[in-house]
């Protein structure tokens, strides 16, 4: 009794009319079933949110903590899970992932999935403008709070935007056909779109992760965008050569993927394949 008091481990009440108890921590009672009502002042998040913005910049965003405490109660302290909302909000679902990656030193992912909905403030046009600005800062403030843990700390995240296919809609009657479209439907891909845009297509449909670090690499004047070191490399130029062929196949990459409009001829596009089968014939090779 001593030594628990002495460690602080004995709650006592007013006077003793109250019962002393024993103080447990919560990630202490893997066994003990949660208690499900606890109070938390619902003005903090809001004070929260204005300390680390500097402004008001969102009405009643959820309490960070009270996220934290129940991510850890329903994943059962486990240190790499994924959680997923779909009303993301500000964003305190992702900012409650990375304080308890902080905390106990998890890899805990969030996807946070917010409506683009317009705002009418003078920093900032969407909601999800406003979760990117408070993520950033929330992750700088979890890097300088882990001191010279924090450059292990992984803060970053990916913002990417729902959009219609990025091929160009080839489907047309006869009628409505005029001939210089036809050339124009060649190129097979919507003239607004960039080499990312594609990429990231080309990762949902290979079901790779959307969160790997790219590089951007020139290979004789062509834009090549390598992922997770050099798993999966991509050129979606217009003109792809032998030569760039050769360099990406001498990489080994797992995938590789080209715009099929960036072959000259189906000669061309033959004959990249051969190169890969002669220089690395375990990659799988795809055009687009
Ligand atoms: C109550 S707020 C969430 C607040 C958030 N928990 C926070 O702490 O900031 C609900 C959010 O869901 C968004 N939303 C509503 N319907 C949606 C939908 N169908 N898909 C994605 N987001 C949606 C709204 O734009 C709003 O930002």
């Amino acid at each position: 009794m001593d030594r628990r008091i002495a460690a602080g481990r004995i709650w006592f009440g007013e006077d003793e009319s109250t019962i002393p108890r024993g103080i447990i921590f919560l990630d202490e009672t893997s066994d003990q079933v949660a208690i499900s009502v606890f109070e938390q002042d619902r003005k903090a998040a809001s004070t929260d949110m204005r300390n680390l913005m500097g402004e008001i910049v969102f009405e009643n965003p959820k309490d960070r903590r009270v996220l934290a405490r129940w991510l850890r109660l329903v994943t059962g302290g486990t240190k790499d899970a994924v959680v997923l909302d779909f009303f993301a909000g500000s964003g305190s679902t992702g900012h409650a992932v990375m304080d308890l990656n902080a905390a106990d030193g998890g890899h805990r992912r969030y996807i946070l999935v917010q409506l683009d909905e317009a705002v009418d403030h003078p920093h900032y046009d969407t909601i999800a403008g406003i979760a990117r600005e408070r993520l950033r800062r929330a992750g700088a403030h979890a890097r300088q709070a882990a001191g010279l843990l924090g450059a292990e700390l992984d803060v970053g995240f990916r913002s990417l935007h729902l959009a219609t296919t990025n091929m160009a809609d080839t489907l047309a009657t006869a009628d409505d056909l005029v001939q210089f479209e036809l050339t124009e439907a060649v190129g097979s891909v919507r003239p607004d779109r960039t080499d990312e845009d594609l990429l990231f297509q080309v990762l949902l449909n290979w079901g790779l992760d959307l969160a790997e670090p790219i590089a951007v690499e020139k290979v004789g004047a062509r834009r090549m965008l390598s992922v997770a070191d050099g798993a999966l490399i991509a050129c979606f130029s217009n003109e792809v050569t032998d030569a760039v062929v050769k360099e990406i196949a001498s990489r080994h990459p797992l995938r590789a993927v080209f715009l099929d409009a960036g072959f000259a001829s189906d000669a061309a596009r033959i004959n990249a394949e051969q190169i890969f089968r002669e220089i690395s014939p375990e990659t799988e090779v795809r055009a687009i």
